[in-house]
């Protein structure tokens, strides 16, 4: 936590600062790579132009697969940059020069020691989605720094295998800045995890970051709120318009965030097969349950098994039902690789329900109240017992779609009534984000007990319009 100046980070800090202005001077058809490492992906360069549309076939794009890193040591700068989005180059905001930003990878157990610095025009401040965290490294907005300052985070990772996320969390700035570009996965990996046969790294389990985008006339990402949530008019996945993925006849584990500010798809395979889902936002579900559609909400994650063993030398699409969109192209060669789906994956402790009653009600309420009151980062908000089951209810009364996030803590989704009247197996298991509809009570169970949790935490709309127009409530665990 320390934001002391020592004359080596202050020198390095001048350095940077010094080459991001050069490169904001001459403009985004600049190389800015030369500020990071550049990944394969920087390489390419290309010709602006309007964004790709869909389908169309033979001109897909390679899915970019970001840079793997260890957060233990090092730093993420975030800043404009000029990069490939597949076959031509668009001027983003991105961590390291990177769009998505580079995937952390942790064992449970590791430590993120990452220093976030602030190259942007305006002041941020990155959050781990998903990571339970003192509330000094949560990434609260009240913690946003100002352009040219920088935050050091330090804290241990000490939770369950899953794919988590990281972006900004300035209050009133999320939605522009995760719509410019910045987010990244933040994996945990675990002996359990490494115990099921399942694939673990590449090339066989691929993290995919869907979300939509639209870019302006010179071709660039433009953000364009509406208070009912931005909506793109186009996707990108990882980045990459129009992707496609060379794959094996294999077994392939794609794990899936939707990293939307306001969309929800409802994923599907073209071919009708299953997706074999095993995880969500908190890890492992209890055992694998079989789905030909997943509604995937922003934030929230899903762990899939994809069996493409007997599709060889076929192309299969990953789909959205809700706009047509054909996703991710899968090109299947005649690779046959052997592969298993297993059943059972974890034991999961379901909390003791405390009964009927909710301890706590909150009506998400138009586009920027819950409970009738706007975000207040002064008011530290209610106050949560550490170690107490609680059953919260959330309600609304119209605007809805609400994806509901708490930081701090994992839930279980107890039950839906009104709306779609049901729990749905990506809602199975340990949630941080859970859709709530209109005409929908949504109640979960939840207790804050994780040993680094105490403080203040929040909890929002994750329709980040929503979200930045004060659909959000500070809480603190004591
Ligand atoms: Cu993904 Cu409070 O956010
Ligand atoms: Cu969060
Ligand atoms: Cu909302």
């Amino acid at each position: 936590m320390d934001r002391t100046l020592s004359p080596v980070s202050r020198r390095y800090f001048v350095r940077t600062a010094g080459a991001l202005g050069a490169g904001l001077v001459l403009g985004c058809g600049d190389d800015p790579t030369r500020l990071v490492s550049p990944g394969p992906d920087l390489a390419k360069g290309g010709e602006k132009g309007k964004p790709g549309g869909n389908g169309g076939g033979g001109t897909r794009n390679a899915l970019k697969i970001p840079t793997v890193v260890d957060p233990r040591t090092g730093s993420l700068t975030v800043s404009p940059a000029s990069l490939d989005v597949g076959g031509r180059n668009a001027t983003v905001w991105a961590y390291n020069g990177q769009f998505p930003g580079p995937t952390l990878v942790v064992q449970a157990g590791g430590e993120n020691n990452l220093r976030l610095i602030n190259g942007l025009q305006q002041e941020t401040i990155t959050h781990w989605h998903g990571m339970l965290v003192d509330d000094l490294n949560d990434g609260h907005p009240r913690h946003a720094i100002a352009p040219g300052e920088w935050f050091d985070y330090s804290f241990t990772v000490n939770q369950r295998a899953t794919m988590n996320w990281y972006h900004p969390h300035p209050h009133t700035l999320t939605g522009e800045q995760v719509a410019m570009g910045l987010a990244g996965a933040f994996i945990i990996r675990d002996k359990e995890e490494a115990g099921l046969d399942i694939p673990v790294g590449p090339p066989h389990e691929v993290p995919l970051i869907i979300r939509d985008a639209s870019f302006d006339r010179n071709g660039d990402m433009e953000y364009k709120p509406r208070s009912g949530g931005f909506e793109g008019d186009t996707f990108l996945v990882n980045g990459t318009l129009e992707p496609k993925l060379s794959v094996d006849a294999a077994v392939y584990r794609f794990r899936i965030l939707n990293g939307s500010n306001a969309r929800i798809y409802r994923l599907a395979l073209s071919t009708g097969d299953d997706f074999h889902l095993i995880g969500n936002d908190g890890g492992l579900l209890a055992s694998r349950v079989d789905v030909a559609e997943i509604t995937l909400a922003p934030a929230e994650r899903v762990d899939v098994l994809v069996d493409l063993t007997r599709r060889p030398s076929q192309s299969v699409m990953l789909r959205d039902l809700d706009t047509g969109w054909d996703l991710l192209e899968l090109e299947v060669n005649d690779t046959r690789v052997d592969g298993s789906i297993p059943t059972g994956l974890s034991t999961l402790a379901p909390l003791t329900d405390p009964g009927p009653q909710p301890a706590r009600e909150f009506s998400f309420d138009g586009m920027s109240k819950i409970n009738g009151k706007v975000y207040d980062m002064a008011d530290p908000g209610f106050t949560v017992q550490k170690g107490v089951t609680e059953r919260w209810r959330f309600t609304t009364r119209g605007n809805a779609p609400h994806p509901v996030h708490v930081h701090g803590a994992y839930f279980q989704v107890a039950s839906r009534v009104g709306g779609r009247g049901e729990l749905f197996p990506w809602e199975y298991g340990w949630k941080d984000t859970v859709l709530l509809e209109d005409g929908e009570t949504v109640d979960v169970l939840i207790r804050f007990d994780h040993s680094a949790v105490s403080g203040l935490y929040l909890m929002h709309c994750h329709k980040l319009e929503h979200e930045d127009m004060g659909m959000m409530t500070n809480f603190t665990v004591e």
